[in-house]
């Protein structure tokens, strides 16, 4: 157990929370009259029972029409199915096959070796007031933010004394006559919140020569500043919310054989003083919200988030909030107030937002502020059929995938309305990642995956659920795992997600950038535990716990001509001949406007069909680098697309994202819609390309 364990942390915290909130609250309305409190908002500050309408008991309205939700508006999509992946296309597998291939795949063990999801992870109703979303009711997950501050470590870890450090020595170096090197005067260390530290990290030799060395983790707020003397000092200041233990770590290099190095890890532990009145008090700050573009009659939420770097909550002081907006503390986040109105007319909505530090109320941080256009419903207007029509009329899927929680956006309601429009098949971008779904052992968050199948039913989307197997995006404690038992976790992974979602989602990259960039087998998490196998059990596993469903490999760099490519044709070959239940190949293309390599696709392409493989272009975008041109992004779009229609085994054309507001590539514009959701060229070749044939 650490000194300050997580719940006495919180207890800090929560000591100043009731003069906070009502502080909150009093800021809120007074800052303007027209923002009333509403009763829903009484419930979350814990007033009596009874004062409040119910939302848990709120029952969800199965005969929802979407065509009457002007927040799902999904346009003229009723008339058309939604569309489906058809089976006879699979190759068919023989389920007795899981025993031959690379080797037998047992049933999971029982009990099983990592916790399951238990009753704390089920996803419960959504506060209406919560998301733009107006008739379809979202589920939120019980508790939100699941990641360990203290990384796991506790006052144990500390008192076992200093770690020693990890030699990595290469096969030509004789460590009896070249030593490694190693840190002069060095040892964990204690200090109090507020407190300057400073540990000089000074590598020595004994071959002589100065060693070169880097750091793995700064701590937030912290540096490692070079001395110019051989030596760097780690300096950090941690305030009250660093209370716990924590690690710093850094590499030493042998001056003569620079694979040859020393890895040494420190751990700091960090106490509260007994007067915490000595540690300084900062200026509180606003989560930046920026800009948005809305249309008339849209919900619009905002969620107004106020910080300290002391841990305390400040108080919110909204200014101008629009009329008729409500102000609800968020149901699971003390230092989040969402602010939540309808604009009835186009125009400009400005407010603005600071925060008052909780402890000394003249520390205010500068207002913050945000700009809301409201357009006329005519300003969206796209002309012409949509992409989803056209694709319908030629039995194909197109899509795009979903922001995370994109109803929880001021724009959300916009967001949903064209994606609805628009597209007919919908990827998860983060939602069903390993270190979002089961942050902690036994911790799950189904809640944002939930919402997303149940909106793209009410859109009639089919959903591709993307990714099972990866290398990134993993949990802390899944890379520290033990690796003999990396083939369970990843295979009880995959089977709990599968377990929940296989009746609704019907494709599935299982395994998910296996390959560097010369072809070879990246060495992963799971390559360490399993070796080159766990390719083939992982899809093992996903067919035995989704019969039914597509299931494919995915990577980028593969559909162009190079060692990559080769390295891609080559393992699913190899996965063919094992008979590993492989159904297909997802080709990300995350290029830029100046590529012209469509023949080297359509080669791949061709080869890849040839295996009796079907192909998925999954997470298509087109970044603008300096000096390209909006014409040349929409001729690599269609292009792209011309490439992918004319080979039959190419079923469905997916882009990563759709406007250039949300998107992992910002500042770069790689989408199809700007930040205001107005279509740019390449939206229009795109339409133009599948009305052609
Ligand atoms: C990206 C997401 O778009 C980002 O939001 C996230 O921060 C990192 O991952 N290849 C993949 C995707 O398979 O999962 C990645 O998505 C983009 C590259």
């Amino acid at each position: 157990m650490s000194l300050y364990p997580f719940s006495q942390k919180r207890r800090f915290n929560r000591a100043f929370a009731p003069i906070l909130l009502s502080l909150a609250v009093a800021s809120c309305s007074s800052s303007s009259d027209n923002v009333p409190l509403t009763d829903a908002e009484d419930a979350s500050l814990g007033l009596p029972e009874g004062t409040v309408e119910d939302e848990q008991t709120q029952p969800e309205n199965p005969a929802i029409d979407p065509a009457i939700d002007p927040a799902i508006d999904t346009g003229s999509i009723n008339q058309e199915e939604t569309p489906t992946i058809n089976p006879e296309d699979r190759p068919s597998i023989n389920t007795d096959g899981l025993t031959s291939g690379n080797q037998p795949l047992g049933s999971l063990p029982q009990p099983p070796l990592t916790p399951p999801p238990d009753e704390q992870s089920a996803p419960v109703p959504a506060e209406r007031l919560t998301t733009t979303i107006t008739q379809f009711f979202p589920v939120r997950d019980p508790v939100r933010d699941l990641n360990d501050p203290d990384d796991g470590l506790s006052d144990a870890d500390f008192d076992a004394g200093l770690l020693p450090a990890v030699i990595e020595t290469p096969a030509e170096v004789d460590p009896t006559s070249n030593t490694p090197p190693y840190f002069v005067d060095i040892d964990n260390v204690e200090i109090f919140a507020g407190q300057q530290l400073e540990v000089i990290f000074d590598p020595d030799d004994d071959q002589g020569g100065v060693p070169g060395m880097f750091p793995h983790n700064l701590l937030p707020g912290s540096r490692f500043d070079d001395n110019f003397n051989g030596t760097k000092t780690f300096r950090w200041r941690p305030l009250q919310p660093d209370v716990g233990v924590h690690e710093f770590t850094v590499t030493a290099i042998d001056p003569l054989v620079s694979s040859y190095r020393a890895t040494q890890t420190i751990r700091i532990r960090v106490s509260l003083p007994s007067d915490i009145s000595s540690i300084e008090n900062l200026l509180p700050a606003t989560d930046n919200v920026g800009t948005h573009t809305v249309q008339v009659n849209d919900p619009v939420v905002l969620y107004l988030k106020g910080t300290d770097p002391n841990g305390t909550i400040p108080t919110l002081n909204i200014i101008n909030a629009p009329p008729g907006a409500t102000a609800t503390p968020h149901p699971q986040e003390e230092a989040i107030t969402i602010l939540h109105f309808v604009p009835e007319s186009a125009g400009i909505v400005e407010l603005q937002v600071q925060a008052i530090d909780a402890v000394d109320p003249s520390l205010v941080s500068t207002p913050q502020d945000i700009v809301v256009e409201v357009l006329d419903a005519s300003d969206f207007q796209r002309t012409g059929p949509s992409l989803r029509e056209l694709a319908a009329a030629r039995d194909f899927l197109f899509g795009y995938a979903a922001l995370q929680n994109f109803y929880e956006r001021p724009d959300g309601a916009r967001y949903a309305a064209i994606a609805g429009e628009e597209f007919n098949i919908v990827s998860t971008e983060n939602s069903l990642k390993f270190d979002f779904i089961n942050p902690l052992p036994g911790k799950f968050r189904w809640a944002a995956t939930d919402n997303l199948i149940k909106l793209a039913k009410l859109q009639r989307q089919l959903v591709h659920g993307h990714t099972l197997v990866w290398h990134v995006q993993l949990p802390p404690w899944v890379k520290r795992s033990a690796l003999e038992d990396r083939e369970l976790i990843m295979r009880e992974f995959i089977d709990r997600v599968l377990t929940r979602y296989a009746d609704d989602v019907p494709l599935w990259d299982v395994v998910n950038e296996s390959l560097e960039e010369d072809g070879t087998l990246r060495r992963s998490v799971w390559f360490e535990g399993m070796g080159a196998n766990y390719i083939d059990i992982a899809f093992r596993q996903a067919r035995m716990s989704a019969p039914d469903a597509t299931l494919i490999y995915n990577d980028y760099d593969i559909a162009f001509a190079g060692p990559k490519s080769d390295g891609m044709l080559n393992l699913v070959q190899k996965l063919k001949d094992e008979g590993t239940p492989l159904d297909g190949v997802g080709f990300q293309l995350h290029v830029f406007a100046d590529f012209d390599k469509f023949d080297e696709v359509a080669e791949t392409f061709q080869k890849v069909a040839d295996m009796d493989l079907d192909i998925y272009v999954t997470e298509l975008d087109v970044s603008m680098g300096d000096g390209m041109t909006e014409t040349q992004q929409a001729e690599v779009y269609e292009q792209l697309l011309s490439v992918c229609l004319e080979q039959p085994r190419c079923k469905a054309f997916q882009i990563w994202g759709f406007t250039d507001k949300y998107t992992w590539r910002g500042g770069l514009d790689p989408l199809v819609f700007d930040k205001r959701y107005q279509v740019k060229p390449a939206y229009r070749a795109l339409q133009q390309r599948l009305s052609e044939n």
